[in-house]
């Protein structure tokens, strides 16, 4: 990118500058296997250096004003994965809460949990619990963490959910909308991403907020998650401003 040569507060002070920063970064942080095999490592370790990028993200996305993060860490599909994975993954969960929820509550970040808890194990359900518990009052940043996530599944769980208001009488068909079809999602209370970003340079979306990223901007960078830092943050941010947004219409 040609932002290679700035230092960070400039490249930073260039994305403030540049108006536009982004409300809600969606990000699917791919790629730690990979890191892992590139240096003969075992693949928990490129989960293990991932957690690194969401400390750097999530500090990125306060220094830039971002008021909402979405990070997909582990898929409903994921649960195909070897439990030796499964298990390391929900154990750098746990970790991850340990150490870092005091200091997130103190930076006024909220975090909630997207997805199926239903198939969590005992000790990850108590690490989600804490976490949100413990950042309840965060006011400056919404980060929503999609773990056990499967946007068909979220989708198939609001239809479920308005369909019981329906059969109950709480509400008539006709008030099946896209309001209120997205507050029945686990989204709800986040606007749609105006970012996707997608690490490791794959081109799918792994079943990411099917609903939601009806109209995101989509950048998918090669850089492996693990490597992924506050530079990329802001230069992703800073494509994102210079892309055109139509949303449909006509503009020049
Ligand atoms: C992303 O990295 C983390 C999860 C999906 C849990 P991967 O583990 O998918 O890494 P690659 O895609 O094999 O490199
Ligand atoms: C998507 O990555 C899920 C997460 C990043 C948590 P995957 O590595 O599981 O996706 P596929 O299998 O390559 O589509
Ligand atoms: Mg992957």
């Amino acid at each position: 990118m040609t932002e290679a040569g700035v230092g960070l507060e400039k490249l930073l002070e260039q994305v403030r500058a540049g108006g536009g920063v982004p409300r809600h970064i969606a990000i699917i942080m791919d790629g730690n296997g990979r890191w892992a095999g590139e240096r003969a490592l075992p693949r928990f370790m490129g989960h293990r250096q991932g957690m690194k990028s969401v400390r750097r993200v999530v500090t990125g996305s306060l220094e830039l004003g971002v008021e909402h993060l979405t990070l997909y860490a582990f898929s409903k599909e994921n649960w195909s994965r070897p439990p030796e994975e499964i298990g390391a993954l929900m154990r750098l969960l746990s970790e991850y809460v340990e150490r870092d929820k005091e200091e997130l509550a103190e930076k006024g970040v909220r975090v909630r949990v997207i997805g199926d808890r239903s198939s969590l194990s005992p000790a990850a359900l108590r690490a989600v619990e804490s976490i949100e518990g413990t950042t309840a009052a965060g006011g400056t940043l919404a980060l929503n963490l999609a773990i056990s996530y499967g946007s068909r599944d979220e989708i198939l769980g609001a239809a479920r959910i308005l369909a019981g208001r329906c059969l109950a009488g709480e509400m008539a068909l006709d008030d099946i909308s896209e309001t209120s079809f997205a507050s029945a999602l686990y989204t709800a209370g986040s606007p749609d991403p105006d970012l996707l970003i997608r690490t490791s340079g794959e081109m799918r979306v792994s079943n990411f907020l099917l609903w939601q990223i009806a109209y995101s901007e989509i950048l998918v960078t090669p850089v492996l998650w693990p490597d992924f830092g506050e530079r990329d943050l802001y230069e992703a941010a800073l494509e994102y401003q210079r892309r055109e947004r139509r949303f449909g219409r006509v503009t020049r």
